[in-house]
């Protein structure tokens, strides 16, 4: 062994097997390891295979003091290995299967490398808890969403108890819940919901959700992928319920300004990017591209996908669209034959993309987003304004914080219709709202950067008092 290796603290890192959740987490991870931790990143054996496919063997290997190790998920070899596992069953194996392998692989890397000193896990894999709590080192838990919506799974139990969740029908989506003070103004209909797509595991996502927010109330301390200026007031109000609460987002620009250099080839995307269509924007002028993509869960009926057809092809505006393999229910190679011709001279399609350098791309006017958190900071890095369709869990809180809050989005019924795509795309690449949601997305820009570059930006200075709590025994 490495005895300088030996020396160094070791932090067990822990994603949610989901995309959304991986990329914030191997962000964290490659800071932390850039501020001098030894780090082990666990990922599932069926996303650890997906990852080496898409970005290769040798880019995940070759850095001794960054190693990946793998646990089962527990759930049988899925029938399609290019799209997202179904979620509530991941959720139920995780909860029943992973503690066992988790510490296995505690106690394994601890004899290989180093004794683990501190871990890190998703709020959402509170089973780790336990085993931190069995080795004596702290456990620093990172909410990968918005801190509001926190506030609200917080509040979940409560609605559930005076049945004002889920709704009874689309007439009760629009009652105010007067009890957040840091929220004010928010509806039935901004809370993360399975409305919309309920089914017979809504209840036990609900369930599965409240139990890790109780849980990580045992955390040593809570980090959350936003920074003081959008949700200090937030972040504050937890004082009382939970651990020491930091904001140190948006991550990928906290990873820009520190992450050295040695760590780039380590990239978390577990679909293939296709990297042309950034040679196809360099082509198109400033500000004329509206960029779609609804991350890597929504799976959409064929005739939602019809409809944003149509709105696109209606606008007259160019586009960039990432249709995922498994975007649509069914066949996914159903785009309408005409409107694949029509729109040929300013229209890409593309399967999966170089998320953060698109939307950096100057030829980006607007994206069209399913309002993941992931995806909302990084466009509120980029400056770019957003038309919101959040589809399910915190994209309906994230989209009223964009839509209501930063005035940085306009928000597109759920129900979506072609003549309101192509409005909103039309007033939002060209009209006088997309003018002012532009100048504040700009704004915000400002400030996000201002936490993340200089010494004393908020996010980079939570990161130092995050950094010296993993240092610190547990009680
Ligand atoms: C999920 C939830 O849906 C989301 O609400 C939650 O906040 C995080 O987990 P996902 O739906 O995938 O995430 O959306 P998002 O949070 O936006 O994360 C997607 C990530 O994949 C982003 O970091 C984005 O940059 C990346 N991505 C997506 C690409 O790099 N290329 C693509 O083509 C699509």
């Amino acid at each position: 062994m490495d005895l300088i290796q030996e020396n160094k603290p070791h932090v067990v890192c822990i994603p949610v097997p989901l995309q959304g959740h991986i990329n914030p987490m191997l962000k964290l991870a490659k800071i932390l390891h850039s501020k001098g931790f030894l780090i082990t990143f666990i990922n599932t054996e069926f996303n650890h295979q997906r990852l080496l496919k898409s970005q290769g063997v040798d880019a995940l290997d070759g850095i001794p003091s960054f190693r990946f190790e793998t646990i089962p998920d527990g759930l049988p070899p899925p029938e399609n290995t290019n799209a997202t596992q179904d979620i509530p069953s991941l959720a139920m194996s995780l909860v029943e299967t992973s503690l066992g392998p988790f510490k296995s692989v505690v106690a394994k890397v601890s004899g290989l490398c180093a004794p683990v000193t501190c871990i890190v896990a998703d709020v959402l894999m509170g089973f780790t808890i336990e085993a931190a709590e069995e080795l004596g080192i702290p456990e620093i838990l990172l909410w990968t969403s918005c801190a509001g919506s926190l506030v609200c799974y917080n509040l979940y139990q409560d609605l559930l108890e005076k049945k004002l969740m889920p709704p009874k029908d689309q007439s009760y989506l629009d009652t105010v819940v007067d009890c957040i003070p840091t929220m004010p103004g928010i509806r039935l209909k901004d809370f993360p919901p399975f409305i919309g797509i309920i089914n017979s595991s809504d209840d036990y996502m609900i369930q599965f959700l409240c139990a890790q927010v109780e849980r990580a109330k045992r955390a040593s301390a809570i980090i959350f992928n936003t920074f003081d200026e959008l949700e200090r007031d937030i972040l504050d109000s937890f004082a009382s319920k939970y651990p020491p609460c930091y904001g140190v987002g948006p991550l990928h620009l906290l990873e820009k300004n520190i992450v050295e250099k040695s760590l780039a080839s380590i990239k978390s995307n577990l679909w293939k990017e296709e990297s042309e269509c950034l040679k196809w924007l360099d082509s198109q002028p400033p500000l004329s591209v509206i960029y779609v993509n609804f991350g890597s869960i929504v799976v959409m009926t064929p005739e939602k996908i019809i409809e944003f057809c149509w709105g696109l092809a209606k606008s007259k505006c160019s586009f960039l669209w990432i249709i995922r393999p498994n975007l649509v229910v069914g066949d996914s190679a159903m785009l309408p034959p005409e409107f694949v011709t029509e729109t040929s001279d300013r229209g890409m399609m593309v399967g999966w993309c170089p998320q953060e350098e698109v939307l950096n791309h100057p030829s980006i006017g607007g994206f069209l987003t399913h309002s993941g958190w992931n995806s909302t900071l990084e466009s509120i890095s980029s400056g770019v304004p957003m038309i919101c369709w959040p589809f399910f869990a915190d994209q309906q809180t994230n989209c009223w914080w964009s839509c209501n809050k930063w005035g940085v989005g306009m928000e597109i019924d759920h129900d979506v219709k072609r003549d309101e795509v192509s409005k909103l795309v039309i007033e939002l690449m060209e009209g006088e709202k997309g003018e002012v949601i532009r100048k504040n997305a700009s704004e915000l820009k400002n400030k996000v950067e201002e936490a993340c570059t200089s010494h004393l930006g908020s996010s980079m200075a939570n990161l130092e008092k995050v950094i010296q709590l993993m240092h610190k025994p547990s009680k």
